[in-house]
């Protein structure tokens, strides 16, 4: 099956945890005619249905639900007081005497495919990790189409394996975490253009491109390259219905050249975002932190009280390396302006 004949205009907004994608910006992209997606890794079974309704109540055009593919941890209690200690000087600038133990460390993705199973929006995609050929299975039969993340050849011959309908190819240019799932995330070092060609050629289901994707040029070089479309999730974090908080928005549009950076002291997974105090006071730290999701479950609280105070300094300030180019506008606006760079309208 081709991207076209689900969604007809070559361009996803990507998913964007963190509460940042509204249903309002996922119908606004759908209806414009591309692909809007919303980032439910972080909500609860509860949350991900009423979401889905209000999607539903602006569109009846096709759109994409995103997950983690993911495993409750269990970590030990004194691995959980050292990792504290580690974030002492950050939550001690805070002002604080102590930090909390999150009451979960992420939400259970079984029950969250459940939902989704229930929910049969036209597309679901997938990221940090690969589902079995049964849950592939399961989709298909809910007349899901299945997408999942890779960041390097034999994660895409994968997906590939089990089922997928086409796969997100994401260079080492993306906004926010890395999808690597086979082998160390430090390994999957290659961008956008050169991923692109490679995946391509391995793979016979279609490859979207992803990272450092802003303007329709870009666009242009990725289908000339071989992908069927792209996924941009930067270019839309700006956009008027994107729900990042004004001080975030503000160090986006105004970032220039200051440079973005991996690192794994937000959430012990790999992420590339603006540089900033926290990554400097946590960089000594950085190889012996807890994985993914405890480190993230545990610094929660500190970006969400530095989001109230607008103090980006200790915010995760995820963008890819395109965040320069980004620009602020109404969503619908964005996709008709990069049609129109291509040439399709
Ligand atoms: C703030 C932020 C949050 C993101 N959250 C997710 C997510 O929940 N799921 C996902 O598959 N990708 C996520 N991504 C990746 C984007 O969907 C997209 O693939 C990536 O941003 C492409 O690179 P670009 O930022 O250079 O356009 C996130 C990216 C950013 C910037």
């Amino acid at each position: 099956m081709t991207l076209a004949s689900v969604f007809p205009h070559p361009i996803i907004q990507g998913p964007t945890a963190g509460g940042f994608n509204t249903p309002a910006q996922v119908a606004a992209v759908s209806n414009a005619g591309a692909l809007g997606s919303l980032a439910c890794s972080l909500l609860s079974p509860e949350l991900i249905r009423a979401q889905t309704a209000q999607i539903r109540a602006f569109t009846d055009r096709p759109f994409c639900l995103n997950f983690f593919v993911q495993q409750t941890p269990n970590p030990s209690i004194d691995a959980v007081e050292q990792a504290k200690q580690w974030l002492k000087p950050v939550w001690s600038s805070l002002g604080w005497t102590e930090l909390p133990t999150p009451a979960k460390w992420c939400e259970d993705f079984a029950a969250q495919f459940e939902a989704l199973i229930a929910l049969r929006p036209a597309v679901a995609s997938f990221t940090f990790g690969i589902l079995d050929a049964e849950q592939v299975r399961r989709l298909h039969e809910a007349g899901i189409f299945v997408i999942g993340t890779i960041t390097h050849v034999d994660e895409a011959l994968a997906w590939e394996r089990c089922g997928a309908d086409a796969v997100i190819a994401s260079g080492l240019e993306s906004g926010g975490h890395r999808g690597t799932f086979i082998g160390a995330q430090e390994d999957a070092i290659l961008g956008t253009f050169e991923l692109l060609p490679l995946v391509v050629a391995a793979v016979r289901i279609p490859v979207i491109s992803a990272g450092g994707i802003m303007h329709g040029a870009d666009i242009r070089r990725a289908l000339d390259g071989g992908a069927q479309a792209v996924q941009m999730g930067t270019a839309f974090l700006v956009s008027d219905e994107s729900a990042i908080g004004p001080a975030y928005k503000q160090r986006l549009l105004t970032a220039g050249e200051h440079p973005t950076r991996l690192t794994r002291t937000f959430s012990g997974r790999y992420a590339r975002g603006l540089e900033n105090h926290f990554m400097r006071m946590m960089a000594d730290q950085e190889s012996v932190l807890p994985p993914y999701p405890i480190q993230n479950a545990l610094t929660s609280p500190i970006r969400a009280e530095a989001g109230k105070r607008g103090e980006t300094e200790l915010m995760s300030l995820w963008c890819g390396t395109g965040v320069a180019r980004a620009r602020p506008m109404p969503a619908a606006k964005l996709v008709e302006t990069l049609l129109a760079e291509i040439g399709k309208k």
